[in-house]
């Protein structure tokens, strides 16, 4: 899945000034630092490291970022992750990120959401004063929740108005949790309405009907995944004109069993369309990606040239949440690469 890309090629592309906007703090767990948290918590691990992050599809996939969440338990352990995800988004050049997190999967800080949102701020700060990349938390609902619990979470993130939050998201298994489009539209009318940006899981575990639900009642400024969309002539056109971003993850749909192959994956088709398309890693350190491995692989598989690439490149900056002193920098940088 993984490709090996020429070493010239993968500093040049190392070097394309970019930005993220698709990546879970919740998949940037290295599998050395589970079984090392597991066994000092005698927690027992439901497979050999070796076959740790073998996963038969979204389902397991989610299952197992409960355990690995829940193992984080300590202040330190959730500085420790968050410096570690901005030394990754340097180590790919990526000058800035958008990274979800999902308070429903770490279990050891259900109900201090203040507390654990200042370890990660923590972990962050203390890499952007190391001179690693800037990064702007989306706080994420799981789609199993009530009506009620979307509310009460946009209600908090609006009484702490914590700078580190740029957005309201909301992730997980489309395909169990059924349509919770209607579900979710007051929390996130009311997110807009307090300021914060959205950001959709949709057309993942679900096909164009949960697209179309992301942007007609979740009032989506970017979608995650979305790449189902391409199954609805009429959708691909409405992402077009309405130029909404999607967060596409190419490895993540290959190894999650959205589609089969590379070849098979609509990420061209979508940008031929028209639509606004933006190159991520999801759960880069669980699904064995890299961000210059994910543009590598485009530029392989579909022959990308220099110009698509900059394209690509431009839109995850300017779809981003960052503030426009980042975006300027970045868009700046890329002019001339
Ligand atoms: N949470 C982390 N990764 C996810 C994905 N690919 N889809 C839905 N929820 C997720
Ligand atoms: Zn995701």
């Amino acid at each position: 899945m993984i490709t090996n890309l020429q070493a010239n090629e993968a500093s040049r592309l190392k070097s394309l000034p970019k930005a993220e906007v698709h990546l879970h703090l919740e998949g940037c767990f290295e599998a050395a630092t589970i079984a090392q948290w597991a066994k000092a918590e005698g927690v027992a691990l439901p497979r050999p490291q070796e076959d740790l992050f073998t996963f038969s599809g979204l389902a397991d996939f989610l299952g197992f970022l409960d355990l690995a969440c829940g193992l984080a338990s300590t202040t330190q352990r959730l500085v420790e992750l968050s410096y570690g995800l901005s030394q990754r988004l340097a180590d790919n050049g990526t000058g800035y990120a958008d990274v979800i997190f999902n308070p429903t999967h770490w279990h050891s800080w259900h109900g201090r959401l203040g507390a654990m949102l200042d370890a990660m701020d923590a972990g962050f700060k203390e890499a952007e004063q190391d001179g690693l990349p800037s990064v702007g938390l989306c706080v994420s609902l799981l789609r199993t929740q009530s009506a009620d619990e979307a509310i009460e979470l946009v209600d908090a993130l609006h009484d702490m108005r914590h700078p580190r939050v740029v957005a309201l998201s909301v992730d997980g298994n489309e395909a169990t949790a059924g349509r919770t489009g209607p579900r979710f539209a007051d929390a996130f009318r009311r997110a807009g309405n307090v300021g914060l940006r959205r950001t959709v899981h949709a057309g993942e575990s679900s096909g164009p009907d949960g697209v179309w639900d992301a942007v007609n009642l979740l009032g989506a400024d970017r979608i995650d995944h979305g790449v189902r969309a391409i199954e609805d002539t009429a959708l691909v056109g409405m992402l077009s004109d309405r130029q909404i971003t999607l967060g596409i993850c190419p490895t993540s749909n290959l190894v999650l069993r959205v589609y089969p192959s590379i070849q098979e994956h609509p990420i061209e088709k979508l940008r031929l369309a028209g639509v606004r398309v933006s190159v991520n890693t999801d759960d880069p350190a669980l699904l064995g990606v890299s961000l210059v491995g994910e543009y590598g692989l485009c530029r392989q598989a579909f022959g990308w040239t220099d110009e698509i690439t900059k394209a690509v490149a431009r839109t995850s900056i300017e779809a981003s949440f960052a503030n426009s002193d980042v975006k300027s920098n970045l868009l700046e940088g890329l002019r001339a690469w």
